[in-house]
């Protein structure tokens, strides 16, 4: 009794991990870039035309005193803080599929990390930062007072795997790894620091101090003031290839109700544009563009075609869009594998499970080693190793065996068309016997079974 079986080999009975479903992605073209804006005391989230200046306020229903907010350009959510309830909330941004994540206070910075599906979160009551996955679930608190004092906005740049907060308690901008080790202050001596983003284009920080922007490289060296704004504290800022993109607010005394805009800084002369006025409290800001550029995805994600999201595998031609930009259906090919590989002209899809997107790519890769017979130094292995490890980098195509030989036959797309199927994967429980009589060498060379 061995206790598992290739169930998938007759139908998708199984496959890794269904958890954490976003729900149906929003039919929105994200092609034009826009500015989400959180205004806590006017209680909306406005979206901005950057070209226009002309404004929308989304329709997601209450949302509180909105104060930290972030999208994420695979499903359309928006993501935010609401310190009235003290929660963190997330909705489409045409108001469909509207959810609470999360109970926490004073949530002062969020950010999504769209490689790996978190959201990272900034706990102001509790003097924590804090990671879960984008539906809530498997929260673990990263750093804890003594490595943060009074975190504010919080940045993420998972193509170097860190992250970087305003704190004010230490009157630091400091950066730590993104799994929360080597907590460092990069910049010290910065006065109510509140704000901070990277321009991924031009690997350099900016950060608020008070009244002031200023811009640094990602070691914190090399520290430009870009603007003053007089009696205005700074309180979101975002960045694209011409502008910087800033909230501020100020009230004449404290009788008075706060009063703000969002204002926009010509890169090469800095100019000042004031983009919105008349808002009552705005605190952060986010540019629907700039998400790490070209970001890597983890073994066993896809990356979309636009570059700046990445979705499950298994999510690759399931007949659902995931990618905003269709991209996880397209070229559902199925392909019979090179007769050298060996493994009986059975049919697959790729790019593979770990992101191999040639047969070329998989011959000249060690992945090759993984379908060798037997282990060369006596390692204790899986009777099916091999079995498993071929149906990860050659994931089953689910064509009928009807259509078996038409689809071994044809090699070009334009008569692929009967093949075009879904890729079939191995079961969870299957994964997970393999894998845990690997040593942890070989595990990492696989996408985990969740
Ligand atoms: C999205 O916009 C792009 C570029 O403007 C266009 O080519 C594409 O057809 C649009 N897709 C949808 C689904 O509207
Ligand atoms: C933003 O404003 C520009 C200039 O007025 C306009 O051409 C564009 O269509 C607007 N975009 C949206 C999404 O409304
Ligand atoms: C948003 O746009 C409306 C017109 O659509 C305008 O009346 C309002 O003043 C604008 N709000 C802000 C904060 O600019
Ligand atoms: C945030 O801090 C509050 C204490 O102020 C605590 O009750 C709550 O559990 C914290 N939440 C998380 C997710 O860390
Ligand atoms: C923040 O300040 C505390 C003491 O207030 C200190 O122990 C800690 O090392 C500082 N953290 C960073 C990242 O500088
Ligand atoms: C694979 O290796 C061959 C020979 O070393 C080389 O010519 C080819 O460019 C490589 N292909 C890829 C996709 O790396
Ligand atoms: C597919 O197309 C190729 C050339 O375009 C042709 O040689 C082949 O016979 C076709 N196969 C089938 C099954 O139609
Ligand atoms: C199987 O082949 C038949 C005839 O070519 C075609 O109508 C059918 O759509 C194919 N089925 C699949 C799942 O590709």
């Amino acid at each position: 009794m061995t206790g598992f079986q290739l169930c998938c080999a007759v139908t998708i009975c199984c496959i890794f991990g269904i958890a954490a479903q976003p729900g149906d992605p929003g039919s929105s073209n994200i092609s034009e870039p826009f500015l989400l804006v959180a205004d806590r005391n006017g209680e909306i989230i406005l979206q901005v035309n950057i070209t226009s200046g002309s404004n929308t306020t989304l329709p997601l229903g209450d949302v509180g005193e909105p104060r930290a907010l972030d999208h994420d350009p695979l499903t359309d959510y928006v993501y935010w803080s609401d310190n009235q309830n003290q929660k963190i909330h997330r909705a489409r941004r045409d108001g469909s599929g509207r959810e609470t994540i999360l109970d926490i206070s004073y949530v002062n910075g969020l950010a999504l990390d769209h490689a790996r599906g978190d959201i990272y979160w900034t706990n102001s009551s509790e003097l924590t930062i804090s990671v879960a996955k984008m539906d809530g679930s498997s929260t673990r608190t990263l750093l804890t007072l003594s490595a943060v004092s009074r975190p504010y906005d919080l940045v993420l740049d998972p193509r170097n795997g860190l992250m970087y907060w305003a704190d004010d308690g230490n009157e630091t901008i400091a950066r730590a790894a993104m799994d929360g080790s080597n907590p460092t202050a990069i910049i010290t001596g910065v006065s109510d620091p509140r704000a901070v983003t990277i321009d991924y284009r031009e690997d350099r920080l900016y950060y608020s101090d008070r009244y002031r922007v200023y811009s640094s490289d990602l070691l914190g060296n090399d520290i430009q003031q870009l603007l003053y704004e007089s009696g205005t504290g700074v309180r979101g800022i975002a960045v694209d290839e011409n502008y910087v993109y800033w909230s501020s607010r100020y009230r004449r005394d404290s009788s008075k109700p706060w009063q703000g805009k969002v204002g926009m800084l010509s890169k090469s002369d800095l100019t000042k544009t004031v983009l919105v006025e008349g808002l009552a409290s705005p605190f952060d800001i986010r540019l629907s563009t700039a998400a790490p550029p070209a970001i890597r995805c983890p073994l066993g994600y896809f990356r979309c075609g636009h570059g700046h999201a990445c979705t499950l595998t298994w999510r690759r031609c399931d007949g659902r869009t995931d990618c905003s930009d269709g991209s996880d259906e397209d070229g559902c090919e199925c392909l019979p594998i090179p007769v050298d590989f060996n493994l009986g002209g059975r049919l697959t899809m790729l790019p593979n499970q770990l992101g191999q997107t040639t047969f070329e790519e998989i011959r000249n890769s060690s992945a090759v080693d993984l379908l060798i017979g037997s282990p060369t130094n006596g390692q204790n292995r899986h009777p099916e190793f091999r079995e498993f490890a071929s149906t990860v980098i050659f994931p089953q195509c689910a064509v009928p065996k009807e259509n078996d030989t038409t689809c071994s036959l044809s090699r070009h797309a334009d008569n692929a068309t009967s093949c075009m199927n879904k890729p079939l994967l191995p079961c969870r429980s299957w994964c997970e016997e393999v894998l845990n009589t690997a040593d942890t060498r070989m595990k990492k060379r696989f996408p985990t079974c969740d």
